[in-house]
């Protein structure tokens, strides 16, 4: 793990504790990292109507591109679980067309982490070049 991979980490596990997620009491922070230097971080909020819900991956992007973030280094996800939590597939599309092949780094609270690519996360993917 680089230094820059654990700062990310820190972050999205301090973004953790700001989860909203009363419904199914699984708080995951995350964090993502632009090329210019600048890191956004997010936590999953939830609705009463839980389809509405919005995870902490797609909050931190949403945040970072509407501060005008057009690229990314890498993204960060912390939950409290054994097994790493990688993003769902609603946020694995988010994730590759805002920020393509990035780094992935999952961690628990525990400290145990594993760092992926997102090609890997999601092969052949659908995105704007296919329209
Ligand atoms: N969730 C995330 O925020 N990110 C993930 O990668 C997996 C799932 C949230 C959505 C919901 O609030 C809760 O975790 C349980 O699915």
């Amino acid at each position: 793990m680089t230094a820059a991979q654990r700062r990310l980490l820190n972050q999205a596990r301090r973004a953790r504790a700001r989860a909203f997620a009363p419904f199914s009491r699984f708080s995951v922070g995350a964090a993502v990292e632009a090329r210019a230097g600048r890191a956004y971080t997010g936590a999953n909020v939830e609705s009463a109507s839980y389809g509405l819900t919005c995870c902490a991956e797609r909050v931190a992007i949403f945040k970072a591109v509407t501060a005008g973030e057009r690229a990314f280094k890498r993204l960060a996800v912390v939950t409290d679980t054994d097994r790493l939590t990688p993003p769902c597939g609603a946020c694995r599309q988010i994730i590759w067309e805002f920020c393509g092949d990035i780094e992935i780094i999952l961690a628990n609270l525990k400290g145990q982490a594993a760092v992926h690519r997102m090609r890997t996360l999601l092969p052949r993917p659908f995105d704007a070049s296919l329209l």
